[in-house]
Formats: C-alpha cells, sequence, structure tokens
C-alpha cells in the first residue's frame, strides 16, 4: 500500500527521536512545497516533487492526497487523558458559574465521586462505547495516539472494568491507545470514614489491584492525584512504588492546587511526567529539569474551571523542561477531546510559539509514551501518522482558531479522516 500526499504548501515537523526541551521545542524545520510518499504504513520519502521522481519514478498506480493549499505536520499525540467513564456532570458548570469553586462541588459529593458512581453503575460494554466515541472525536482532531486513563473505578473490579473498556475500545479503533492505571485518582467514599479506611484503600491498591492489572497487562503506566485534600506524599510514592515494582512507569497529577513537592517526587521515582504544574515550585522545576522528568501542561483545566493561574509554561522551559501539552480529557474539569484548542491555549495563555506547542503536540509527547523512535515526525523510517491541515503554513493554524483545522488524517499510512 502507497499513499503519496503532494502539492504540500508546507510540512511542518519537529525533528528526532528525543525529547525537545529549551529553545530545541521551537527548532521546527518547515519546507515550502514537497512531498511525502508513505509504504506500508511507514514515511518512505519527505522531499520535493523532482526528488522522489529522481528515486522512485511516476508512481503511476499509486494512491494520493492533494495537498494544495495545506501543511502536513505529524499526528497529534494526547499523552494525558481519562477517556473511559460514564455519565455527565454539566450541571457542576452550571454550579461554576453560578459562583462555586471546583473544590467546593467536590466537597458536596459531586466532582470526582459523582463520576465514581456513574462509572461503577455502567457495564464494561457501555464503557467500552464511550470511549470508542471519544477516540472518534479525536481523531477528527488530529490525534492518532492518545494515552487513557482509570481512576473512576476505585476498586478492584471497578478498576479492572474500566482498564478493560479501554482496551475494548480501542481494539477496534485507528487511534492507538496506551493505558494508564489510576486507582489513586481520590478516596471513595466507602473509605472516608477513617484514617484506617484510608490506608486500606492504599494498601488494597498496592497489594490487589496494580498486581491484577499488571497480571493482565492493562496498564503501562501508573498514576496518583498527588495534591492537599487528595493523597499525600507519602501515600504518592507507596502507591507509584508498587506500580514501578509491578513494570509500570509512573506519572504524576503534581502541584495542581498547591506546590505538595510533587513535582520533586516525580523526579526521584524517575517518572515519565509530572503533569499540570500550575503551583511548581523553582526547587520542583530544577529537579524535573535535572532527572528528565516532562512537564506536561493542561491548560483546558484552567479555561474549563474558569481560572485566572495557568501553569508557568515559559518558566518551565528556561528551566530546561521538555514540555508536552494534553487535552486531560475528563468529565469535570477538562471536557474537550481536541488538540487544536489546546494548542490555541498553549499560545493564547501560556504564551508558547506556534512551533513550541507542534513540538508539544508530537514529538515530546510521543516520548513521554516511550514512542520517541517511531511517531512524533516527519521523518523518513517513521510511522506514517500526519494529519494535513486546512492552512497554507504552519503559523496559521494558530492564527485561525475555533475551527476543526484537520482536514484529512493518514494513520499507518492510509487516510482515515478527508479525502
Ligand atoms: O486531571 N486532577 C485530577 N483529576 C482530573 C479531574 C477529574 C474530574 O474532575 O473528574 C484532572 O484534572
Ligand atoms: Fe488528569
Amino acid at each position: 500500500m502507497e499513499l503519496l500526499i503532494h502539492h504540500l504548501a508546507e510540512i511542518a515537523t519537529p525533528l528526532g527521536t528525543t525529547p525537545r526541551r529549551g529553545s530545541e521545542l521551537r527548532e521546527v524545520r518547515r519546507t515550502q512545497g514537497g512531498e511525502v510518499l508513505c509504504r506500508d504504513g511507514r514515511i518512505l520519502f519527505v522531499g520535493t516533487a523532482e526528488e522522489r521522481r529522481h528515486r522512485f519514478g511516476e508512481l503511476p498506480g499509486v494512491t494520493r492526497l492533494d495537498g494544495t493549499g495545506k501543511t502536513l505536520v505529524p499526528g497529534f499525540v494526547d499523552c494525558h487523558t481519562h477517556l473511559p467513564w460514564a455519565g455527565s456532570r454539566e450541571h457542576e458548570l452550571a454550579a461554576r458559574l453560578a459562583g462555586k469553586s471546583y473544590q467546593e462541588i467536590a466537597a458536596a459529593g459531586g466532582g470526582i465521586l459523582s463520576t465514581v458512581a456513574a462509572t461503577r453503575a455502567a457495564s464494561e460494554e457501555e464503557l467500552a462505547s464511550n470511549v470508542a466515541a471519544r477516540l472518534g472525536r479525536m481523531l477528527a482532531h488530529g490525534t492518532t495516539t492518545a494515552e487513557a486513563k482509570s481512576g473512576y473505578g476505585l476498586s478492584l473490579e471497578a478498576e479492572l472494568k474500566q482498564l478493560r473498556a479501554l482496551r475494548r475500545g480501542a481494539a477496534d479503533h485507528v487511534v492507538d491507545v496506551i493505558s494508564t492505571l489510576m486507582a489513586a485518582h481520590e478516596i471513595p467514599a466507602e473509605r472516608r470514614g477513617s484514617n484506617a479506611e484510608r490506608e486500606r484503600f492504599i494498601d488494597e491498591i498496592c497489594h490487589q489491584i496494580t498486581p491484577a492489572v499488571a497480571a493482565e497487562e492493562l496498564a503501562t503506566f501508573c498514576d496518583v492525584f498527588c495534591e492537599e485534600g487528595v493523597f499525600t506524599l507519602e501515600e504518592s510514592r507507596r502507591v507509584l512504588q508498587a506500580g514501578l515494582d509491578h513494570g509500570m512507569v509512573a506519572r504524576l497529577h503534581a502541584d495542581e492546587f498547591v506546590d505538595s513537592g510533587a513535582a520533586s517526587l516525580a523526579a526521584e521515582l524517575g517518572a515519565a511526567s509530572a503533569d499540570h504544574l500550575v503551583a511548581v515550585s523553582e526547587a520542583g522545576i530544577e529537579a524535573m529539569a535535572a532527572a528528565d522528568v516532562m512537564g506536561v501542561m493542561l491548560p483546558g483545566v484552567s479555561f474549563f474551571l474558569r481560572k485566572d493561574g495557568y501553569a508557568p509554561a515559559r518558566r518551565l522551559i528556561e528551566g530546561g523542561v521538555a514540555l508536552a501539552l494534553a487535552t486531560d480529557c475528563n468529565p469535570g474539569s477538562s471536557h474537550t477531546e481536541s488538540l487544536p484548542f489546546i494548542v490555541w491555549l498553549g499560545v493564547f495563555k501560556l504564551g508558547l510559539t506556534v512551533e513550541e506547542c507542534l513540538t508539544a503536540i508530537t514529538l515530546n509527547p510521543a516520548c513521554c509514551l516511550g514512542l520517541g523512535e517511531e511517531i512524533g515526525t516527519v521523518e523518513e523510517g517513521k510511522r506514517a501518522d500526519l494529519v494535513l491541515l486546512d492552512a497554507p503554513n504552519l503559523f496559521n493554524f494558530a492564527y485561525h482558531f475555533g475551527v476543526n483545522p484537520v482536514a484529512a488524517v493518514v494513520k499507518d499510512g492510509e487516510v482515515v479522516v478527508g479525502s
């Protein structure tokens, strides 16, 4: 199977297989004109039409995708989402618009625990079909690889159900999915009676849920909500250590509302990433840079919770941290599947350049998920996961906001969206 994407206005891509940090985040190669030839799911050639004719001839029978007036970029990689959930929380949006805070709503029994109740009540089939529907919307907005977490089950049975549903929903879908166990997302209602109960829940995560998920090979990563009022630093260390002991790679929801030292814990444990970071300290930034922990920015959360404070993305870049941008797609704090929308927030709220944003939704999140050798750039040898933007150049991607900029998506060398 061969596909020739030709007459392109521009090809814009970061380069390489390793995370870009500091000024490297801006090093995007932008070439005017040009073609990309895909064969057997891989990128075989990137260059001018003349070079292609010289190396491969006229290719009379090849499938063609016309790139006239359009820009080709790598398939987007959404490295932080919470896809397998049931229920809906628009009533919380109404409460927030009436002045209640996210934490007040959670304390009154809403928030994560209301989604836990709906997710526990849902069947595996229903969750799998929710996953597939969300993956469909992601793909329509250019995402070709996504990470997704459990964490709305909070019991052995319900966490396994969520992860099995994720596997099932992803099995028939072209978007590649990498799974994360996040049983430590919140303390469930039935474990809130005493400290001993709380302790027993953490023991259950470490000694029952984590081994069971590992035995079924249901998760690559483990994650924890390390935050004041949720899991303490010490509890987070225990939970993540259990994941590490079972061959998972650690990630953290870190320093979202207050600085609790979670970024430094990410460094101590060799985590792949620390995510959120709105309240990260200077010491946390230094520790992350020194230990090669990726900083995952989730500006959809500040936007959706109507907050003025966004993560200090420029400070993280100056401090030498490799950044990624992700949707955090979830029902409570960021209900979107659209990485283009997150790019607009990256530009207009985090002060990132368009080039930095492109690296932060392609190569860097691919590296965060351990896939930097395979995806994340438009280079010969990588998997042919590509997005054709309805934009004459990369900059136009940010300039024309609020519309879906995706004209076509190519997954494993085949056109799966557009024509
Ligand atoms: O990543 N921060 C914790 N968890 C989610 C929010 C989940 C919810 O409100 O349902 C997040 O933002
Ligand atoms: Fe999250």
